[in-house]
């Protein structure tokens, strides 16, 4: 998969994508991540990439030129647009894992007070990562590209996604623990310590049930 992400803060995603799995991924070929700067690509002399917003207001407003000139100069016809916005459909696992399947995304992030709406035109999808405002896409775009890389076949253990939280079943993870067997008065729970396997994931299966039933009820409904 190659993802494109288009920003102006590119310095941003040096942590996200130099660590941990990101980086192996990307090491091993499963990933290619190409970050443009689309000031690179204004028509202005001055550099500027934004302005004031017709009818007035506050803030300043992306300019569609630069964006739109960004994207057309890596699109193919396999890519897929994502502008990251708060007004965008939420996020969920199951889009994770639809766009996991694609061969070439390409992220828009918008930033300072909103973008010209023109720019929706050049989106197959706008997402939102939740009901909050952040400064710009690039920590979304950090989010969506963590959590859809990890689905690429290869990139972890493939029976840890099968596992999640949010996979199919709409069920929170299950609790778990490591060595030692009592920490600061707080035990295992003996079954774990049983070896029956079929009766650790009958277990497992009712904790991640009570566990939704408690902490999220509104999954259970779906
Ligand atoms: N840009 C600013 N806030 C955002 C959010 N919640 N989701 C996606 N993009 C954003």
């Amino acid at each position: 998969m190659k993802i494109d992400i288009l920003t102006l803060f590119p310095e941003m995603f040096s942590g996200a994508f130099t660590e941990s799995i990101l980086k192996r991924a990307i090491q091993n070929g499963k990933v290619e991540i190409n970050l443009h700067n689309f000031r690179d690509f204004t028509d202005d002399p001055h550099g500027k990439v934004d302005d004031t917003p017709y009818g007035g207001g506050a803030g300043m407003v992306l300019a569609a030129q630069p964006i739109f000139d960004c994207v057309e100069s890596i699109r193919t016809p396999e890519s897929k647009v994502i502008l990251l916005t708060p007004a965008g459909v939420p996020y969920k696992q199951r889009i994770a894992y639809d766009l996991s399947h694609e061969k070439h995304l390409i992220i828009i992030c918008g930033h300072y007070e909103g973008f010209d709406e023109r720019i929706s035109s050049l989106a197959d999808m706008e997402i939102s990562i939740g009901d909050y405002v952040l400064t710009g896409g690039e920590i979304p775009a950090m989010v969506l590209t963590d959590s859809i890389v990890r689905l690429i076949p290869g990139v972890i253990n493939e029976r840890s996604h099968i596992e999640d939280s949010f996979n199919e079943n709409y069920l929170l993870d299950y609790p778990t623990y490591t060595k030692p067997r009592v920490f600061r008065g707080m035990e295992v729970p003996e079954i774990l310590l049983s070896g029956d396997h079929a009766k650790i994931d009958e277990w497992r299966y009712s904790e991640s049930v009570k566990r939704t039933q408690e902490r999220r009820p509104d999954l259970l409904e779906k």
